[in-house]
């Protein structure tokens, strides 16, 4: 089997660089040891004057990477127009963020379309595709258009929302009738899966039985994946790290005091004002816990030639700013907040040095913070999770102390009440959570979805497959070439 995956954002897998979001991090494993051809942006554009994509090729463990110039003309307009002012904000429920032009829209297709094109080069007779996230929810039907008739898999790393939120979409019939060119669509919960059923069912008035949609591209199955982390590795990286420079000055700079740990994209969906909201009322209400429990907030910027992200950001460093002017003191300092990136190792130590981990999105996928927190803990005295509801590992972690991320004063009382939870209850916890993440583990993520992806493609959407293209050189990083 010959597996091409497909994400806008890729990964080198350097332990010591920043990785920013979850697909990433997840993907790496995926890809270093399933031997997988990994596509994606090389982070580069490049004007529109050549005709074939430019691709730079790496290898990676016993896979590669495939880095392409994506096109200057389209690039502004698929990844901070539509992808990213469209599709993000409603797929958060956030449809009021909405700020989006048709030129944004036919972007994207472009996008997509050039990707499809990208992609004819990396194709087998038994090549088998995984496309990643809502970049390209246009390109397993711009895959079929070219001939393509090997299985095509889709999986959503977003929640999808409720049927009446996706109608604020610009041109989401189109879409979402292109989606269907997948013989799999994978979700992170049951939830999500069900709203994309009622979506196709009750708008595009199509049949929907056993879990399978039937349309005029044939027939795609809807199914749900839970992305996991490798957590053994995890925990071992973990107790590796407590003796890494950036993880012992940490510690030394705590002189015994307890510190919770939040690490997020600055995102709106990641809810940040309200965490914080919620640190301020909570010293409020127990000044007992002033210079006894700080945060540490890592907050890596995102996005940021996009005015939402722009705003949330200065709206967040106000706010950080006003409850340390208001609670600090001229040696204790209530909130570290730090707007960078850190490596995977580094912060598994960081995670296994706070006693209490928040991860309190507003609405998240699934969110592998939480799971990482979990993993990086010491058996014989591990910290407590506070999670929200509405992030997608909730129905996994239900050990979790969960909140709803809404209730500034209910958080406030998590908060506190993780900070004093004693030992036989936390391990109690840990050890349930840990049980959990062993069993749904990033290799059985993996491994369920390209069995189903099997089973599910249809001999009836092949058509005659192309002849098989030369094989592709492997190139040393930093120099790029044409892939024709
Ligand atoms: O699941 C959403 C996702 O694709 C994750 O990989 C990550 O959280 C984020 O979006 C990455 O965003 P960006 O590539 O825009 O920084």
């Amino acid at each position: 089997m010959n597996l091409v995956v497909v994400s806008n954002r890729i990964s080198r897998g350097k332990a010591n660089e920043p990785m920013t979001g979850g697909l990433a991090a997840a993907l790496l494993p995926v890809v270093e040891k399933a031997g997988a051809i990994w596509v994606g942006s090389s982070g580069r554009v490049r004007d529109g004057s050549q005709k074939e994509p430019m691709v730079e090729i790496e290898a990676l463990g016993r896979g590669a990477l495939a880095m392409l110039d994506l096109p200057a003309a389209h690039y502004g307009g698929y990844y901070e127009g539509f992808a990213n002012s469209a599709l993000w904000p409603a797929l958060h429920s956030r449809s009021d963020l909405i700020r989006v032009s048709h030129g944004d829209y036919l972007s994207y297709r472009e996008v997509n379309a050039f990707m499809a094109r990208a992609l004819l080069k990396f194709r087998n007779p038994d090549t088998m595709f995984w496309v990643q996230d809502y970049h390209f929810l246009a390109l397993g039907a711009e895959l079929r258009e070219l001939g393509v008739g090997e299985p095509l898999g889709f999986f959503l790393h977003t929640p999808w929302p409720a049927r009446g939120i996706i109608l604020g979409v610009p041109h989401h019939r189109e879409l979402i009738e292109a989606m269907l060119a997948y013989d799999l669509i994978g979700f992170q919960t049951d939830e999500d899966c069900t709203n994309f059923r009622d979506y196709v069912s009750g708008e595009l008035g199509l049949l929907v039985r056993d879990g399978t949609v039937v349309s005029r591209h044939g027939r795609t199955r809807l199914a749900v994946f839970p992305i996991g982390i490798d957590a053994e590795k995890f925990a071992a990286s973990a107790a590796r790290a407590v003796t890494h420079p950036e993880v012992s000055r940490l510690r030394r700079s705590l002189h015994g005091e307890k510190l919770a740990i939040g690490v997020d994209r600055l995102d709106y969906s990641k809810g940040l004002i309200n965490r914080i909201n919620a640190f301020d009322r909570m010293w409020t209400l127990e000044p007992a816990l002033l210079r006894t429990v700080s945060l540490l907030q890592i907050a890596t910027p995102s996005r940021g030639a996009i005015e939402a992200y722009g705003q949330l950001q200065s709206e967040v460093a106000r706010l950080v700013s006003d409850v340390n002017g208001r609670h600090g003191e001229v040696d204790w300092t209530p909130i570290r907040y730090l707007n960078k990136g850190y490596g995977q190792a580094v912060l598994a130590g960081l995670y296994r040095t706070a006693q209490v981990g928040v991860v309190t999105p507003l609405h998240d996928g699934m969110n592998l913070v939480a799971k990482e927190y979990v993993a990086a803990q010491n058996p014989a005295d591990p910290g407590v999770l506070v999670l929200s509801k509405f992030a997608g590992a909730a129905n996994e972690l239900d050990t979790a102390l969960l909140v709803n991320p809404h209730d500034i004063d209910g958080m406030a009382r998590s908060i506190a009440t993780a900070f004093a939870m004693p030992l036989p209850e936390r391990r109690l916890r840990y050890e349930a959570m840990m049980d959990k993440l062993r069993a749904g583990s990033i290799q059985q993520w993996f491994a369920d979805f390209i069995a189903a992806l099997q089973d599910g493609h249809k001999a009836s959407r092949q058509p005659p497959l192309l002849a098989r293209p030369a094989a592709w050189p492997l190139r040393s990083a930093g120099s790029s070439a044409r892939i024709h």
